[in-house]
């Protein structure tokens, strides 16, 4: 690895990736390894809102939100330097894509669905885990619901210049470890 290189890298790294596939916990860890500064996008929303990401779906709807989320995103493409968690619907289109392409690097956190579901229906206060009564769906549902949103998706986080496949590692250091590797190839 090329540590001087990676030192003087200054473009931003952009985790993307499905629901609950690790990219918050991965981006504070690299952070700390790279020494840099992580920036979280849902948290972003919620504090410039002032409202859990529920509170924002169920008040004002998903595409109030997606409107917000892509309006913040670019605020901070321009004036954040660091590490940039984003939601697991943050890449919108292939304008984004290639936006976020150019203005640092785009990394793929890629969990298995069957390790996603099992996140999102055991601690969640994601959106999707309820119907719209707000009960909680069931574990079937919510898998075909999941996958189908995965399909849909797919096709933009397999875009990113770096892919991680979070089962291959034992422990978030070694990801990161794993990811620093792969991100020293790329600057
Ligand atoms: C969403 C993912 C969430 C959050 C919101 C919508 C999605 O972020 O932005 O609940 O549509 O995939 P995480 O990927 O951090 O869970």
């Amino acid at each position: 690895m090329n540590k001087n290189r990676l030192e003087y890298y200054k473009g931003n790294i952009y985790l993307c990736g499905f629901m609950a596939s690790g990219k918050s916990t991965l981006a504070k860890t690299l952070a700390t390894r790279m020494e840099r500064e992580d920036c979280d996008l849902d948290e972003v929303i919620v504090e410039k809102e002032g409202k859990s990401i529920r509170e924002i779906f169920d008040e004002n709807g998903e595409v109030y939100f997606r409107e917000k989320e892509r309006e913040y995103l670019l605020e901070l493409t321009r004036e954040f330097k660091g590490i940039v968690s984003l939601g697991g619907g943050a890449l919108h289109n292939q304008h984004i894509v290639d936006h976020l392409k150019v203005s640092g690097l785009l990394v793929f956190v890629d969990t298995s669905l069957e390790v996603i579901s099992e996140r999102v229906f055991n601690n969640s206060e994601r959106p999707i885990l309820f119907d719209k009564e707000g009960k909680i769906k069931t574990k079937e549902t919510l898998f075909t619901e999941l996958k189908t949103l995965y399909l849909e998706r797919e096709d933009l986080y397999k875009q990113a210049q770096i892919h991680i496949k979070t089962q291959l590692y034992n422990s978030v250091n070694e990801m990161a470890d794993g990811l620093i590797a792969k991100i020293s190839r790329h600057v």
